[in-house]
Order: structure tokens, then sequence, then C-alpha cells
């Protein structure tokens, strides 16, 4: 939203594009957008493709070409999205924006799912309304459209706030038209959305004040409370800016915002943000219930564009997996003292008394950061001496698990704001459990409805492949486990022992990165098969089935990780001679079993490839193939063995042809159901 500095259509479309291409990682199956059309005032110029960023690019040069883009406008509101489909296939007419009608009156992009679209397509149906789309998206732009049509004088803010309360569901949408040039409409429910701010000058506040509709203002009175400036009484206040010296940009993720403003503000549920022709920019409510809050907060993002971009790497995933060195010091920060063998966790400290005395632990994730908890979790049965269990969000929520008051729930999430999380989050915490957040994303939804918490401060990840977040997460638990045995005696060699690991942690990572090119080359052997098996067990076992979900995701190859301990249960009817197998084969106290499931292996003429501990030359004279791993404390091990397979999955994806950072069908943050 331009107006700063009189842009003009080109640079819009060019910011806009450069946002998508910030988001691709998201969702990436179609994408388009919608700017105001080249001379003619008031009409809506949509470009909408399949497929990538790339190709609306193109597209948008073609259907531009002899047109005059480069005249600088005033006042500007261009929306642009790229979609990860769930209803209707990935196709031009289902890409958003999502039009009202044919003359493009209303356009509206959207993130989220609206359940009850067929209740409300059905009711426009009946008025008239002629469906162009098989998305769910689109009866919010006709729903707005009938609004609009049914009460004159209704703003345009009004006008989405009235919309909204007829959608059930989940949504981030922004919304631009027509009929109300140089503005432009936003609100969340349940999918993450955020307004950047840039200014010329210091903003006079901090804070945008909430107007609550129905406590302040009956309909038809226009009175807001507006940043910078404007009427009202709390805008007495500000200095007001002028129009031209302010720009907006609505997002669903700071990365796409960060190279404009690290001035955001994170919408809540049920906001209504409008901007106007004016400059001003104005948050709604419809009801004011005793605990909300008068204003939102703008808050300054310390992320750096620098750390987005992907330096000399050619995809996000292999500068995130050799990051780790990095990122790993980054999570302890602060909290691990490794001259006092203490650590502190800032975001818990104070519920660490109500956390001892809780009935049990429960660890709820999705994907890859449901395996850091099955990493975790002998560590902290073994640690914290309490029943700990470890559960999928999606299955948790299915099974309607009791959850009691005494209860202490950990939500872990890279994003913050994967949809089945969440919901488990708000199940436990309206069930009076003590709700704990373990995630990489500052100012998510996780971490603000979380009672307390962990920023594993991993960076931002960008390959929908999670690498980085997971040694970080996999390290906050950790941590976790250490301070809850600070007092107990009985504890404290094993405490030191792994607090001297985790001193040693990045130069371990270092020696593994170097099996890089080894790694490389067992990705040559094995990115024609159909199948890799990974087997394992105990504190490796996690590592098994999140370096199985690698080669998925990635590879589109079938993978599967198994405990070793159920290997003649039924996988081992798998093994022959043609079969890949890989088996993680460590000195730990598990050795000797997995030593039995690999000469299970060996005698069905299985040829597994080993990770060991280095120089282990007893059991390397079991394989022709082996990758070595520094020798650490067993409960950190899993942090060393994943990383091989992680490279191993990048280098399969690569040699098949698979795009790494944008694996097909898959999204980075999950905000659906
Ligand atoms: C998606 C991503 C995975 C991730 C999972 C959970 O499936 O593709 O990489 O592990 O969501 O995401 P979260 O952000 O909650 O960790």
């Amino acid at each position: 939203l331009n107006y700063l500095t009189p842009k003009s259509r080109q640079q819009i479309l060019e910011l806009l594009v450069q946002g998508l291409k910030r988001l691709e990682y998201r969702g990436y199956d179609s994408t388009g957008l919608a700017i105001d059309a080249p001379n003619e005032v008031d009409d809506i110029l949509l470009v909408k493709r399949t497929g990538k960023v790339k190709i609306l690019e193109d597209a948008i040069a073609e259907v531009c070409q002899g047109e005059d883009y480069s005249q600088p406008v005033d006042v500007h509101i261009g929306i642009a999205h790229t979609r990860w489909a769930t209803h209707g296939v990935p196709s031009e007419v289902n890409s958003h924006p999502q039009r009202s009608d044919v003359e493009n009156s209303f356009v509206v992009v959207h993130n989220g799912i609206i359940t009850n679209y067929k209740d409300v397509k059905t009711l426009l149906e009946k008025r008239g309304y002629i469906f162009e789309s098989d998305t769910d998206t689109e009866v919010i732009a006709k729903l707005v459209h009938h609004l609009w049509q049914s009460h004159p004088g209704y703003s345009f803010g009004e006008l989405v706030e009235q919309a909204i309360q007829q959608l059930e569901g989940a949504f981030a949408i922004a919304l631009k038209s027509k009929h109300f040039p140089g503005e432009c409409v936003a609100s969340r429910r349940g999918s993450p959305l955020l307004v950047g701010i840039k200014a010329k000058t210091k903003l006079a506040t901090d804070h945008v004040p909430i107007l609550y509709t129905k406590a302040h203002r009956p309909h038809g009175q226009q009175q807001f409370h507006v940043l910078p400036g404007g009427s009202g009484e709390v805008s007495a206040e500000f200095q007001p800016l002028e129009h031209k010296e302010v720009e907006y940009f609505f997002a669903s993720d700071a990365s796409a915002v960060i190279e404009h403003t690290n001035r955001v503000i994170y919408l809540e549920d049920d906001d209504v943000a409008a901007v106007k022709r004016d400059g001003t920019l104005s948050i709604h409510r419809l009801n004011k219930s005793s605990d909300d809050p008068h204003a939102r907060e703008i808050i300054t993002l310390k992320m750096e564009i620098q750390q987005i971009m992907k330096g000399n790497y050619d995809y996000f995933m292999l500068k995130e997996i050799f990051e780790q060195p990095e990122s790993v010091v980054n999570t302890m920060r602060g909290r691990v003292r490794f001259d006092t063998q203490s650590v502190v966790l800032g975001g818990i400290k104070e519920y660490i008394p109500e956390i001892k005395r809780c009935r049990r632990l429960m660890l709820i994730a999705c994907g890859t950061s449901y395996h850091s908890a099955v990493a975790t979790r002998q560590l902290l049965e073994e640690l914290t001496e309490l029943p700990v269990m470890v559960e999928l969000a999606s299955d948790f929520l299915d099974r309607n698990t009791p959850i009691y008051r005494d209860d202490v729930c950990f939500f872990i999430s890279q994003s913050g704001e994967t949809a089945d999380t969440l919901m488990a989050l708000r199940y436990c915490k309206q069930r009076g459990a003590l709700i704990v957040g373990i995630t990489n994303t500052v100012g998510s939804s996780i971490c603000r409805e979380s009672h307390c918490g962990v920023h594993i401060n991993a960076g931002p990840e960008i390959g929908v492949a999670s690498t980085k977040a997971y040694t970080s997460q996999f390290i906050s638990l950790v941590m976790f486990a250490l301070v809850m045995s600070e007092d107990r005696l009985s504890l404290q060699q094993r405490r030191q022992e792994i607090i001297a690991g985790l001193a040693q942690l990045d130069q371990h990572i270092r020696t593994v990165l170097q099996l890089n090119s080894q790694v490389q080359e067992l990705a040559k052997e094995l990115y024609k098969h159909k199948s890799l098996l990974i087997m394992g067990r105990g504190f490796n076992f996690a590592t098994c089935l999140e370096g199985a979900l690698k080669v998925k995701e990635l590879t589109y190859m079938h993978s599967e990780g198994i405990l070793a301990g159920e290997l003649k249960h039924g996988p081992l009817a798998l093994v022959d001679d043609e079969m890949p197998v890989l088996m993680i084969v460590l000195r730990d106290p598990v050795y000797i079993k997995c030593m039995n499931a690999l000469q299970q292996v060996t005698s069905r003429k299985g040829r597994p490839i080993l990770i060991c501990e280095e120089g282990d030359e007893e059991t390397m004279a079991f394989s022709t193939r082996s990758l070595q791993i520094p020798r650490t404390v067993d409960c950190l091990q899993g942090i060393l063995t994943v990383i091989p397979l992680q490279l191993l999955s990048y280098h399969i994806a690569v040699l098949r042809g698979c795009d790494v950072d944008c694996p097909r069908n898959l999204a980075k943050s999950v905000t659906v159901e």
C-alpha cells in the first residue's frame, strides 16, 4: 500500500511480486494480484496464473506491455496472493484474488478455510450471484458486494465487519474495491495477519487504539481512532502525518514486509483493520469484552533481511542445514552457563514450581516438531520423573483426550501457526492446563496464546522441510529437562555430562557436516531406488522417523522410519539384497539390541548403510558403507545422527530433480485443519 513516495504502477507491481517471492515457501500452486488499472481511475486489473511466482511475473510483463505503467501515483492499493489449494484444484480461476463480479467491484485474497462457505454460497446464489470458481474464498467477495448493495452508506470497514460475522472457519483476508479507491480492509480469524507500517518520520505512538463498534460507534456515526493522527478523543495525542508520509503493508508473515519496515502490529482474531485514502489506519472490533485491550501495540522486529536471503547456497534448505552449528548456539545463548553448569529459561522461570507439581507433561505437535518431542521424551522422563505423553495434534484432538487442570501441555511449532497444534492448545487451555509454547516465531499465535514458553531462536527457516528448527526444538526441550532436575542431587552427574555435551555440540555438528560429500556419494547410489528403510531405537528412533519424513517430503521416494525393536514383527519381511536399509548403531544403552537387529538384516542378505561412532571398527565390520559421527552423550546423539539424513534427503532430491525448497503439495506453515 503506497503512500510514502509516489511510486509508479511498475514499482508497485515489483513490490507485490517481491513480497510474494518471500512468501512462496508457504504455499505455491498458483498466484495472483490486483492493482488499479492504468488510466481508468476506478477499474481493477487482475492477473492470475497457476504455478510459481515467476510465471505470474512474466504474465504481468505481458499484460502490461504497451500500457503506461511508469507514471507515479499518489495513493495505491494492491493485493497479491500465493495459494496452496484447499478447495478447488490449482487453476487460474481458483487463484486469488477472487472477485465479486465481472466488474471486479470487490476483490479479496484469503488464507485459511471458510467452513460454512456452502451455506453462504447457496444464500448468495438465491440472490442471483453466479460463482465462477470452486473456492471457498469467492463467497467473501460476493458477500461483501451483497452487503454493499443492501447497506448504502456503510464504510468499507463496516462492510467487512458485517461480512465476517457470517463467516465460519479460519481466515486472513485483504480486500480492495473499485467503490472505495485507495482503501484496503483486512481481517483475520485463526490465520496469521500483520500490518507493517513504514513512516517518514518517527511515529508519535507505539499503539493503535481499537475502536469497539458496539461500544463507541453506533452505526452511521463516523468516528475513527486512527493512526497517524485523525479525529476522536484519543487522536489528540498523535502528530498527524500527511498521507504521503506513510506506507502500510498487510501480510501473513513478516518476511514479506521486513525489507520495507520492521514496525508491525500483529492483528488478533476478529480485528478489522482499515486503511483509508488519507493515509489513516484504524482497527475495529465489534464487541468489547471485559479483558479486551484498548489498543494494539506496534512492535519492532529484529529480523534482518540478510537472514532470510539464501547467501551462497543453492537452496535455503542447504543453507539452513549448514547453519546448525550457529543456530544450536543461539538456542542456548544466555540460557546455558557452562561455567556454573546452570540453565535458566527466562520465559518459563516463574512457572517452574507449578510445572514441578503437575500430574504429567504432554508434548503436542505436528510433523518435524512432533519428532523433536519423540526425540526428547526419554530424557524428559528421566530428568523430570514425570509421565510424559507425546501426541500428534490432529490425533490428540480426534480422541478428545482427557486433560486436567494439573496437566502441563507443551505446544511445539516452528511457525507457531499450525492450525492443528493451535486448536489443540486452545482445547487444553479451555480445560485449565498450563500452556507452554516452544516456537521459532516471535509474535505467532502459539506464542501469544501460551501462558509461558521458550523461543527456540533458530532464526528464520524458509525451506519447507524443517532442519535447523528441529535441532533447536530438541535442545530447547533438553534445556527444559535440565531446569527441572536442577535440585535433584541424584541427577547432578547426569546433568553435568549433558551440559558438557551441549558445550561441544557446535564443534561436533561441524564435524558431521564434513560428511557432506560422502553423503552425496551415497545419494548417487540410492536416488534411483523406490524405497529407503531407516532403522534405530532408543534415543535414535526419532532420527529414523525424522530422516524418513525428510526423504519422503523432499524426494517423493517412499521411506519408513522403523523402530529396530519392531523389526521382527513385520518390517523384516521387506529386507532382501535389493532393499536399501540405513541403520543407526551407536555405543549407547541399546547397542547390543541394535547389533542384533543389524545381524537380522545382514542374515537376510540386507546390505545396510551404517551410522556409527568414529573409530568403531567392530560395528563397521558389518557393512561396506558407514558414516562416522563423533561420540557424544547418548541423549544428544539424535542431533548428530539426524544431520546426515537431512543431507541425504537433500542430495537425493537434487539428483531426482525435485524442488528442494518447495516440495510439491506441501506448505511451510499449515494454517488449515
Ligand atoms: C508442515 C511443514 C513441516 C512442519 C509441520 C509442523 O507440515 O511442512 O516442516 O514440521 O508443518 O509445523 P510447525 O510450524 O508447527 O512446526
